[in-house]
């Protein structure tokens, strides 16, 4: 087991009626807030009329940024910053999915960002500022935990690049599972999936004795794929939302991945590629390639095998004598599960061709994410996953 140091500052409001924190949350930064949210679902859902009401009744001064995009786009972190610094804003209030939640910390820092080329801010990492506009939450979708953690994914889709940072963490985020109610199956089932790569990306590292991380890892895993299945077929079955919110949160928390060698996430970064290139969701697209990376790998190195047969006993419940074929069963089953949630399983469904295989794996390794991977990867090796999902 490795050494490791964690500060998570944000905190977290859970269950049914947790906004009543609200006011008191929001108070203690000032009056001025930006609330910021997507394509309009909180205001199917009456949450928009809720917040307003609670900011309304405090004497809160409200300035509102709609229309983030799911993968958020650099546009609208350009114009949360112009919003930010013109008003003098006090407190950010994103209420929404992961796309929302990260636009906002980009914001957050943006705003104190020496310069106003924000696209160069996301670049060029460095420069992020330590300061940021304190950030409050309300999460509607279970599936990024950016309720939780301080990174955000941004993306400009003019260069076709979808870059992830560490900009803020939330100082409050408020988790009540009843505002998922109205999450699509599509979404349920995306966001899950999201959940769940957050677990194996962690979870399939060379430190082999980190009991309390597998031990974490593996009850996600399995709380998720029983959940997700009732969720899709019971909207509001509150039980099954509240395990896959609270899942969401410490699945990307680091939590799982205490004493662990680092792997580089390589999911994530060959997944950020395909929405950069296709605007594809991200669970998706870690859905249709973790099966794959995880065939591919197994093919590459047999060391790996010992921590494929954990997954397939630990995870999948399956068993068997013969290590090499039980390993195989389990990444099977993962597949078969994740068909059976719904969503599209090779790239093919999406309209997606090898035309950018090439470039999207020299980017995906631009970011010296995946020589550190369970198994390293080579571009090569990502060419051949990326045509393995089609
Ligand atoms: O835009 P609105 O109208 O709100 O609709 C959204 C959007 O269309 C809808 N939705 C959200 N809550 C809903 C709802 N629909 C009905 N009822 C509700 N309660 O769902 C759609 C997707 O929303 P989005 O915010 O894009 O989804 P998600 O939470 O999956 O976020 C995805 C983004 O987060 C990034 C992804 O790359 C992607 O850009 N990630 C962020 C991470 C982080 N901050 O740590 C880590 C992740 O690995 C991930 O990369
Ligand atoms: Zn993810």
């Amino acid at each position: 087991m490795l050494n490791y140091q964690r500060t998570i500052p944000t905190k977290l409001y859970f269950g049914k009626g947790q906004i009543s924190h609200l006011e008191e949350a929001l108070k203690s930064f000032g009056k001025n807030v930006l609330l910021t949210y997507g394509g309009g679902s909180i205001k199917k859902i009456g949450l928009y009329d809720e917040v307003m009401k609670i900011l309304n009744e405090g004497g809160f001064n409200v300035t509102e940024l709609s229309g983030i995009d799911p993968n958020p786009r650099i546009e609208s972190v350009t114009e949360g910053v112009r919003i930010c610094r013109e008003k003098d804003i006090d407190v950010i209030l994103a209420v929404g999915g992961g796309s929302t939640l990260d636009c906002s910390k980009a914001i957050a820092v943006g705003t104190y960002y020496e310069g106003d080329d924000m696209w160069e801010m996301v670049v060029n990492a460095e420069g992020i500022a330590e300061k940021a506009v304190p950030l409050v939450t309300i999460l509607t979708l279970s599936a990024t935990g950016s309720e939780y953690d301080g990174g955000g994914v941004i993306s400009n889709m003019n260069t076709n690049q979808k870059l992830g940072r560490s900009y803020t963490y939330p100082a409050v985020s408020i988790c009540d599972p009843t505002y998922t109610f109205s999450v699509s199956p599509y979404q349920t089932a995306a966001g899950s999936a999201d959940i769940m790569s957050h677990i194996m990306e962690d979870y399939f590292s060379r430190t082999d004795d980190s009991d309390l991380s597998d031990g974490i890892a593996e009850t996600i895993l399995r709380s998720v794929m029983k959940n997700c299945p009732i969720a899709i077929k019971e909207p509001d079955n509150y039980s099954a939302r509240a395990n896959l919110m609270t899942n969401s949160s410490i699945a990307c928390s680091g939590i799982p991945a205490y004493g662990k060698q680092e792997t580089g996430w390589p999911c994530h970064a060959m997944e950020h590629e395909l929405s950069a290139f296709y605007d594809i969701t991200h669970g998706v697209g870690l859905a249709i390639l973790t099966p794959r990376w995880m065939r591919h790998i197994l093919a590459k190195d047999s060391t790996a095998t010992g921590r494929f047969v954990k997954f397939a006993r630990n995870v999948m419940g399956l068993d068997g004598e013969d290590e090499a074929k039980l390993a195989l069963a389990g990444i099977d089953a993962l597949e078969e599960y994740f068909k059976s949630t719904g969503i599209p399983m090779t790239l093919t469904e999406l309209g997606i061709d090898e035309e950018h295989f090439e470039v999207m794996a020299d980017h995906a390794n631009e970011e010296g994410y995946l020589k550190d991977a369970y198994v390293a990867l080579t571009n090569e090796d990502i060419i051949q996953i990326y045509k393995a999902c089609l």
